[in-house]
């Protein structure tokens, strides 16, 4: 599957297909038409159709889609059809979430370590995962073979952290700390700040209470 050809935006959407696709497999569901789709995903059918031939069409013009098999395409696209090894670094509040959180197994992200600075954490285990001192992060990267690390640490540790993390050899890095990280261009890093998703939100709900302000202003005049 030639990666670099599929554009960042449709990438983007791939895990909310997979997410229905998921649910319409649950469902018992094995063909569905891109009208059908659409409806359920409230996105445009020509919007899917456009989608999904990027990947040379799964659909079958009449039949629709056979769910089964777009949903494991996808997953082969987005790489979880595969097994990847998870560190956390940072082991609070966020970082012991994503611990606690089976679901990531599910999709193939299995957490293999934990480390942290604060003793009073290190040796505790959770979910069956240990948290270690950061003293031991290099030496445990040598030994397992782990492609991902979270960052669940103050922004003013982070760089330092991700620059060891990018020397002991990882190329993958999901970003929690309120900071952009320089890596080199071979190593990826996936930001996630919940904070710029509230502010998307507080602007989409001022935005409505301002035009329902105007439409009232208007009634009243
Ligand atoms: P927390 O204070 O509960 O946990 C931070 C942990 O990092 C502590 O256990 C601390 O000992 C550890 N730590 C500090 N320096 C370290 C280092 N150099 N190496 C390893 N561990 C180190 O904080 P919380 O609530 O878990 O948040 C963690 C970070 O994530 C904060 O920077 C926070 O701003 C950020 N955050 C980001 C969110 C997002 O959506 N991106 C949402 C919530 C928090």
């Amino acid at each position: 599957m030639e990666h670099k050809t599929i554009s960042k935006a449709v990438i983007s959407r791939l895990p909310r297909y997979y997410r229905y696709l998921g649910e319409l497999l649950e469902d018992g569901v094995e063909r569905i038409s891109s009208n059908d789709l659409s409806l359920r995903m409230k996105v445009t059918a020509s919007q899917i159709r456009q989608d999904l031939n990027n990947f040379g069409g799964f659909g079958q013009q009449g039949y629709g889609y056979n769910v089964k098999y777009l949903y494991t395409e996808i997953a082969k696209i987005l790489g979880i059809d595969r097994q990847h090894n998870v560190i956390i670094i940072g082991a609070g509040n966020l970082g012991q979430a994503i611990a606690n959180y089976a679901n990531f197994e599910k999709r193939g992200f299995i957490i293999r370590g934990m480390f942290d600075v604060n003793p009073q954490l290190i040796g505790q285990v959770v979910r069956g995962v240990k948290i270690m001192n950061l003293n031991e992060l290099e030496g445990f990267l040598k030994e397992h073979d782990v492609q991902i690390a979270a960052l669940t640490i103050p922004k003013t540790e982070a760089p330092a952290v991700a620059d060891r993390l990018v020397k002991a050899g990882i190329k993958a890095i999901w970003n929690f700390a309120h900071t952009d990280l320089v890596v080199p261009e071979d190593v990826v890093v996936e930001n996630v700040h919940l904070s710029e998703s509230l502010m998307r939100l507080s602007y989409r709900v001022c935005s409505m209470q301002d035009e329902e302000e105007k439409e009232k202003a208007k009634k009243e005049s």
